[in-house]
């Protein structure tokens, strides 16, 4: 039990139920076609405002979310028509994509798995589209250009090779599957050689000797030797963000499952101990793991984290011994049983989106970045409570990352 957080302490919730689970992801399809007519040929924003997307272009580093769901969407199609309607919108998006990296919008960062992987990857993994295929191998070439040598990562945001940019952040552990996929498509292995470097260079550093993790680490830019960690959407530099912690049970998940590595299935326990410690009562966390139970009237959560971490539970459940796996699964489907009930969009005119009570980022005098989407729908959440449904209901089914 020492590896394990007390599946007492998880008790208030029940697992969610097929019946249950089922339900959940119809209603999702069903608000995935409603938005159709808005958003086949826009995006929506990254985050809600008032609980409502607005249409936009493919430019941030989330568009790829909504096309993932509009993938999600066709993969569980109930019938003939509404398949078809999900992949004429998935076919446009995935032209968007293509689109978009040759004209190289909006793409001078990390954020190529996020953005690819849900839209493109899907749709060539789905129905061997070939423009989807281009966009995404060249959206990898494009993650491998980030690649700093010196270091052994891949750069995260801003210009390349300057001296204030040496850094990663823990959410690319996300963005590096894509080189993975881009590896075994292409036969060419330089790709997955830059993917474990990167995540090698990760893990040596982000993990805090209590398990929870920073959001980012910076480097010295002439000898690629770490310097420091820091945080830009956490409380604070030693706290840790609820979303950081989520990326990094999902990341060493995904690594373990391209690399076999057993040093992540490791990582994995320590990383998913911190963040179930530091759930609240109902099972959806804080925005921040130092805020807990008492909290609720001054901070906001951040459901999209919870979503995120079912998704790695249920991922690294695939390779892990029965005892092991019956534990991680019977925690995925408590928390979804919390997130349904509590958290699930059931009723369109309160929202637009899948998953109310996310959090983007929250400025505090200690962090670095501004706020955006507090208490809103974030795209992502949407997107990986709608994979965490899928994972849950058709546990043979391709998952992307
Ligand atoms: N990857 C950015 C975020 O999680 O907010």
């Amino acid at each position: 039990m020492d590896k394990w957080i007390d599946i007492n302490l998880l008790e208030k919730y029940p697992e969610a139920s097929d019946t249950m689970i089922k339900e959940a992801l119809d209603m999702c399809m069903e608000q995935v076609k409603n938005n159709l007519p808005e958003f086949e040929e826009h995006f929506p924003a990254a985050n809600s405002e008032g609980n409502f997307y607005t249409p936009g272009i493919n430019t941030d580093w989330t568009s790829g979310f909504w096309t993932g769901e509009v993938w999600l969407s066709y993969e569980n199609a109930k019938n003939a028509t509404d398949k078809e309607l999900f992949e004429r919108a998935g076919k446009k998006q995935a032209d968007s994509f293509l689109n978009r990296i040759n004209i190289r919008h909006y793409i001078d960062h990390h954020d190529m798995g996020f953005l690819y992987i849900p839209s493109c990857v899907a749709a060539y993994s789905l129905i061997s589209y070939e423009n989807a295929k281009e966009a995404a191998i060249k959206a990898a070439d494009q993650l491998c250009s980030r690649y700093r040598p010196e270091g052994k990562y891949i750069q995260a945001w801003g210009e390349m090779w300057a001296r204030d940019n040496a850094r990663l952040i823990i959410d690319c552990m996300l963005n590096v599957p894509l080189l993975y996929w881009a590896s075994e498509v292409t036969k060419d292995e330089h790709y997955a050689e830059i993917a474990k470097n990167h995540i090698l260079t990760t893990m040596k550093h982000i993990i805090r000797d209590d398990d929870s993790t920073w959001h980012t680490i910076f480097f010295d830019p002439d000898t690629g030797e770490f310097s420091h960690g820091a945080t830009c959407q956490g409380y604070k530099d030693a706290s840790a963000w609820a979303r950081g912690q989520a990326w990094g049970i999902y990341g060493t998940a995904i690594a373990y499952k391209n690399t076999g590595d057993k040093e992540y299935i490791k990582y994995f326990e320590r990383v998913s101990k911190y963040f179930l410690k530091h759930l609240p009562t109902d099972l959806c966390p804080y925005w921040d793991l130092c805020f807990g139970d008492g909290d609720e009237n001054e901070q906001p959560r951040d459901s999209s984290s919870a979503a995120i971490a079912v998704c790695g539970f249920l991922e690294m459940s695939k390779y892990l011994d029965e005892e092991d796996k019956a534990y991680y699964t019977s925690v995925a489907k408590k928390i979804m049983y919390s997130l349904i009930k509590n958290y699930q969009v059931k009723d369109r005119s309160i929202s637009n989106g899948q998953l109310l009570h996310g959090t983007y980022a929250k400025k505090t005098p200690y962090n670095t970045c501004k706020n955006s989407g507090v208490d809103e729908c974030v795209i992502w959440g949407d997107y990986f409570f709608m994979e965490a449904l899928n994972r849950i209901l058709r546990p043979g089914s391709m998952s992307y990352f």
